[in-house]
This record gives C-alpha cells, sequence and structure tokens, in this order.
C-alpha cells in the first residue's frame, strides 16, 4: 500500500522554540525515510514574537483556517524577554487551543533510563503517569476585568469558569485513557473543600461517569495533599485528570521529580477529531539558555511522537520513543539530565540510533 502522507504545521515561535522544533523536524524526517511507512511534510509558520513586532498581533487573522489545513501542529514555545508573558500566551497559544476545542492536554511522565530522576531513589517503575488537563475553560477561561487602574483600589478579577460539558468530556476521556492502560486506575484531583461550586461539580460529574466504567478503580485528591503523594507514594498513580491551573502545576512538578522538564512533552487534543491537534513539549522558551544550544530536544521528539502515534502511526512512535531511550541510556544527554552533550549532539544521536534500529 502506499504510505500515508502527513501535513504538518511547524510554529516554533520563540526562544529555545526553535532550536528544538528544527531538530525534531530533522528526526521525523529521518524516521520518515529510515521505516518508509509514512511520508511527512513540514510546512514552517512565522508566528511568535518577531512576528508579532512587524504585524501587531502574535498569528495572522486567518489562524483557524490556517491550521485547519494541517493534520497537525508541532509548537516550540512563546515568549520572550520583553513582552509581557500574558500577551504573547494569549497571542499565540490560547488564541489556537480555546478556539480549537483542543480541550484535553496530555502529559505522560515517566523517568527515561540512565537519566536520574530528582525523586530519590524513584527507578523508571515507579514513574509511569498520564496526565490529563483540562485544557479549554476552568481558571484560564479569560473571564475577568480590571478597573480603577494604578489606584489604591485598583481591582482585579479572573473567574474560574466550569460547565457541565467541559467537565464530562474531560473526565470521560481520562476514564477511557485510563481504561486502555495496564493498571486502570484514575486519580481526580480537585480542591473541592474550598472551591465549594465549580469543583464540586467536577466530583459530582467524576462519580456520573465512572458509573460508565465499572473496570476503572479511581479515587478523589485535595491537590494540596496530591503534591504530598506524588513525592511520597508515586507508585499509587496511574492516570491522573484535573483543572487547567491545577495540572499546569502538577505537570511541571511531575517532569522535575521523573528527571527534567527538558523531556516532558504534551499533546493539545481535540479528541472528536474534527480539528487538527497541537503538539509541544511542556517546556517554555527558556531564556536563561536561548541561543547556547544545550535546549533538550527530547520534550520535542517525544511530543512528535506524540503526534505520529494520534496520526495513526503508533508503530513508528514506538520506534522514535525507542530511539529516544537508547540514547538517554548511553548517556548522551543535555546538562538538565546531567550529561554533557547539546541539542545536536543529541539531535545526531537519535538520527543513528534510528539507523541502527532499523
Ligand atoms: P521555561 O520552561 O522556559 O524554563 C524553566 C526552566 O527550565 C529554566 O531554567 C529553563 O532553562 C529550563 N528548561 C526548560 N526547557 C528546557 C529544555 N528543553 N532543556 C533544558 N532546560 C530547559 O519556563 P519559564 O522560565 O517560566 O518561562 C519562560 C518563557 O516561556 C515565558 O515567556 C513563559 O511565558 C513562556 N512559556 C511558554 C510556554 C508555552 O509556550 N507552552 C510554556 C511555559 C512558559
Ligand atoms: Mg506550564
Amino acid at each position: 500500500s502506499t504510505p500515508h502522507h502527513y501535513r504538518i504545521a511547524s510554529i516554533p515561535a520563540d526562544g529555545i522554540g526553535i532550536e528544538v522544533v528544527s531538530a525534531a523536524i530533522e528526526v521525523v524526517e529521518k524516521l520518515s525515510k529510515v521505516l518508509g511507512v509514512f511520508t511527512i511534510e513540514f510546512t514552517h509558520i512565522p508566528w511568535g514574537t518577531e512576528y508579532y513586532k512587524q504585524n501587531g498581533r502574535y498569528v495572522s487573522a486567518d489562524v483557524l483556517d490556517t491550521l485547519r489545513g494541517y493534520d497537525a501542529s508541532l509548537f516550540g514555545s512563546v515568549g520572550a524577554p520583553d513582552v509581557p508573558d500574558h500577551i504573547s500566551l494569549w497571542g499565540l497559544l490560547l488564541a489556537i487551543r480555546g478556539p480549537l476545542q483542543l480541550y484535553a492536554n496530555v502529559r505522560p511522565v515517566r523517568v527515561f533510563p540512565g537519566t536520574t530522576p530528582y525523586l530519590r531513589g524513584a527507578e523508571a517503575k515507579d514513574i509511569d503517569w498520564l496526565l490529563v488537563r483540562e485544557n479549554s475553560e476552568g481558571e484560564y477561561a479569560g473571564h475577568g476585568g480590571t478597573s480603577h487602574i494604578d489606584q489604591p483600589w485598583e481591582t482585579a478579577t479572573e473567574v474560574a469558569i466550569f460547565t457541565r460539558v467541559g467537565i464530562e468530556r474531560i473526565m470521560r476521556f481520562a476514564f477511557e485513557a485510563a481504561q486502555r492502560r495496564p493498571r486502570k486506575l484514575l486519580t481526580v484531583v480537585t480542591k473541592s473543600n474550598s472551591m465549594r461550586n465549580g469543583l464540586v461539580l467536577w466530583d459530582k460529574i467524576a462519580a456520573e461517569v465512572s458509573k460508565d466504567f465499572p473496570d476503572v478503580k479511581w479515587d478523589k485528591m485535595l491537590v494540596d495533599a496530591m503534591t504530598i503523594r506524588m513525592v511520597t507514594n508515586p507508585k499509587s498513580l496511574d492516570t491522573i485528570v484535573g483543572t487547567n491551573l491545577h495540572m499546569d502545576i502538577l505537570s511541571d512538578l511531575a517532569a522535575a521529580l521523573a528527571g527534567s522538564i527538558g523531556i516532558a512533552p504534551s499533546s493539545n487534543l481535540d479528541p472528536t477529531r474534527k480539528n487538527p491537534s497541537l503538539f509541544e513539549p511542556v517546556h517554555g522558551s527558556a531564556f536563561d539558555i536561548t541561543g547556547k544550544g544545550i535546549a533538550n530536544p527530547i520534550a520535542t521528539f517525544w511530543s512528535a511522537a506524540e503526534m505520529l502515534d494520534w496520526l495513526g502511526e503508533p508503530g513508528a512512535a514506538k520506534y522514535l520513543i525507542t530511539a529516544l531511550e537508547n540514547v538517554c541510556a548511553a548517556g548522551i544527554t543535555t546538562p538538565d539530565l546531567g550529561g554533557n552533550s547539546t541539542t545536536k549532539g543529541v539531535t545526531d544521536a537519535v538520527i543513528k540510533e534510528i539507523e541502527k534500529l532499523h
């Protein structure tokens, strides 16, 4: 049969995003050539802070139609030292996630072979989590306002929005994800003791949806206690679901516990597949290391593997992840993982490993 062809929008944007996305394109193109089971074409889209400085906006006016012309997007990071972070984030990433209804943000977390997790004594088998973050509403819904600017009584509100539709669809997605994993274990994170409206609704809907998944074991945690459990009893966790803000924070913690934010991938999915999904490393622009050539590209490689899996190439995805694991196991890592290699060094090693594996 003829290999499937995929068209990908590449949006490196800012900072180390530019360095890691170009490395990922190199790796995926090599994978495509070596395996011969799919072909792939990346189209560069120049949105980001440079674009903003020239055009007064982070994305073009037809942003959604543009992205709908591709099978998926591979995104780097948005944010620059000389633009306020809320302008850049809302200008680009949040201008895509909400309107395209990429409501499930999925973040697998594992300890890679040969790396040292921050969690003392933890081994690969102790941390194998799937974090599911509600990605379209909640605390990041953008509801709020500011009044009496610069007065002593200056006032701002940030209103969290929780809807039955929004909670139910992410809950169902999380139960399905847990059901597909060997342990069939789901932890629902809220803070429904102090947030007595929206997060009580989360608990209520979790209980309702759970009835459709009798084979999934589930429990509830308050987010503060969850940080303790992640550190003291990581083995007790498998799939985890929570709100936009809570999982934003917990996924950074999870990535650090398992090794480094430099390997953490994420998928922004429209599970209905009406809109193309977006794949990106969890990390940001990392101004402190931009241009030094030492950004860890693994998070973006792993994100690209998640993209291939989503597009219908699970074999290629697995192949790429094996190559990443072997390169880490061989000790070829960037400084964030304790090694002394570079972005290019790791990229070249992954490419060699892909050739060797075949
Ligand atoms: P950050 O993730 O950029 O950096 C946090 C720390 O992790 C830094 O010490 C950095 O050097 C390190 N780090 C991150 N990625 C790494 C990698 N691949 N390899 C090695 N080390 C890595 O978070 P920060 O500093 O809070 O944000 C910087 C900028 O990025 C801000 O403008 C922020 O708004 C933006 N940002 C954008 C995101 C996105 O586009 N999805 C996500 C997070 C932050
Ligand atoms: Mg974050």
